[in-house]
């Protein structure tokens, strides 16, 4: 069996080398360099040349392992680990320079669906802060080396909750009408546009939930390790476990709270979006 805090380490030091490169490529400039499901879901030189680096990297240490990345596919691997990867999650914040983007690394058993894999370890990291949060499975979630957790409890003023849009225009009205059924359980609301960051705030308690219709697996792999190292619940459909119908992260009871009032569309998912680019 592998040892997890060793793929711990791996997926924090590439996570690490992957964000300086993006980072160091948004200083040069960034261009679109094709569009994917819809004209909103855009890839640039960088997420393509990030990948690259990842995927180079955790084959140079681990070359029996599989590979999942948003860019450049799935490569099968004859170990028990495959290697789920989003090399920049937030590509359109990272297009417009807004600093909320991430390098998201998961190592999961199980193959690469996430209603049946097992996330075992995990890195989210944002260069531009250089905030390293990181788990392995039964060995809890930390922010730089310090263990983080989950909001013991609600505010009275209700709860700090961050959700997305996705990328396909008619998913909107839907995913507006979930908005309004749960916007009474809330404060306020944030739309932080990368998954990944919204799963570690909820991590380390910057919110109390998060849901999104439409992610893909590297998305939420490692984010929603982190959620339930620190404490939090994590679900969604189909099966109740994150995928391109819900996820939802939260701590109790708002988990069941939002579960509730989002379940009506649950076992109805949509197809998730294309990963792969239309044009060039
Ligand atoms: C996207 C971000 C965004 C979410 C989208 C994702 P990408 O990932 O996580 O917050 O709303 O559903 O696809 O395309 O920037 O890697
Ligand atoms: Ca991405």
């Amino acid at each position: 069996m592998t040892d997890h805090s060793s793929l711990e380490a791996l997926a924090m030091d590439v996570a690490r080398e992957a964000g300086a490169l993006a980072a160091r490529r948004r200083g040069e400039g960034v261009s679109i360099a094709a569009t994917k499901s819809s004209l909103a879901d855009i890839v640039t030189d960088a997420d393509r040349e990030v990948e690259a680096l990842i995927r180079e990297r955790l084959a140079a240490a681990r070359p029996a392992d599989g590979f999942l990345g948003e860019e450049s596919g799935h490569s099968p691997g004859v170990s028990d680990i495959t290697w789920i990867v989003d090399p920049i999650d937030g590509t359109v914040n990272y297009t417009y320079g807004i600093p909320a983007y991430a390098v998201s690394i998961a190592a999961v058993t199980g193959g690469v669906d996430p209603a049946s894999w097992k996330a075992v370890s995990g890195a989210v990291f944002n260069p531009v802060v250089g905030e390293m949060f990181h788990a392995s499975r039964g060995a809890g979630a930390h922010l730089d080396g310090s263990r983080i957790a989950v909001n013991a409890e609600i505010s009275p003023a209700g709860a700090m909750v961050a959700t997305g849009f996705g990328y396909d225009p008619a998913s909107r009205p839907a995913t507006l009408a979930q908005l309004a059924r749960v916007m009474p359980l809330m404060r306020d609301l944030r739309r932080i546009g990368a998954a990944s960051l919204d799963l570690a705030y909820v991590a380390c308690g910057r919110l109390d939930g998060y849901f999104e219709r439409g992610l893909n697996p590297w998305d939420h792999a490692a984010g929603a390790l982190l959620v339930q190292e620190a404490g939090g619940r994590v679900g969604g459909a189909p099966h109740g476990r994150p995928g391109p119908g819900m996820t939802i992260a939260a701590i109790d009871p708002l988990f069941e709270q939002l579960h509730d009032l989002l379940g009506v569309d649950l076992e109805s998912p949509p197809t998730a979006p294309s990963s792969h680019p239309t044009s060039s």
